[in-house]
């Protein structure tokens, strides 16, 4: 599987990829960050979007369209608030790569964007997310699916410089 995987230093909301990644709450209703970001750029109507999709749990994803955004879609999953990381917090932020790819490959989807999803608001420490982020992608691309490319959004340059040493 010749699969794409690269970091990117930039803002989410304008790369053209068939989904973007939101690191949402579990009300789905929007919030800071990057969820304020896309709910931002991608206007009202994904807010009533959300609002049909009755919220999501820790770990889930669930698909939307992309609305005012380039990316036609914004896969949105709940991360894990840091806790110590003795309440599972790593298998859940497993489980929002690998249900975010699980679900763009459902849908045929190609090209993905990942935010360092749980390493803002919720505390995430962001070198042992990232080595989780990297493993779990590269994971899934043993398996033959239509992901053909995944690229890891960093915003911010030490997220940029830490995705870039994990996929030397
Ligand atoms: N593009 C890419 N990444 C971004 C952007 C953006 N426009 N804005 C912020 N980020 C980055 C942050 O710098 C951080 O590295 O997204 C990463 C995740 O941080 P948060 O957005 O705080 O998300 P998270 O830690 O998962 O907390 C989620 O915050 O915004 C609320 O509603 C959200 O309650 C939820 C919680």
């Amino acid at each position: 599987m010749n699969t794409a995987l690269e970091a990117l230093q930039a803002d989410i909301t304008t790369l053209d990829v068939d989904a973007i990644v939101n690191a949402a709450n579990s009300s789905l209703l929007g919030g800071g960050g990057v969820d304020g970001a896309i709910h931002r750029a991608a206007g009202r109507e994904l807010l009533e979007e959300c609002r049909l999709l009755n919220g999501c749990r820790t770990g889930e994803a669930k698909m939307t369209k992309g609305h005012k955004l380039r990316a036609r879609h914004v896969i949105h999953t709940v991360g894990p608030i840091w806790n110590g990381g003795t309440q599972r917090e790593p298998g859940l932020l497993r489980a929002c790569y690998e249900n975010s790819l699980k679900l763009a490959a459902e849908h045929g989807l190609q090209s993905m964007a990942f935010p360092c999803i749980s390493t803002g608001v919720y505390r995430f420490p962001p070198d042992q997310a990232a080595q989780i982020a990297v493993d779990t992608v590269r994971e899934f691309m043993r398996e033959p699916s239509s992901v053909r490319r995944v690229i890891f959004c960093c915003f911010g340059k030490s997220d940029f410089d830490l995705y870039q040493a994990l996929l030397q």
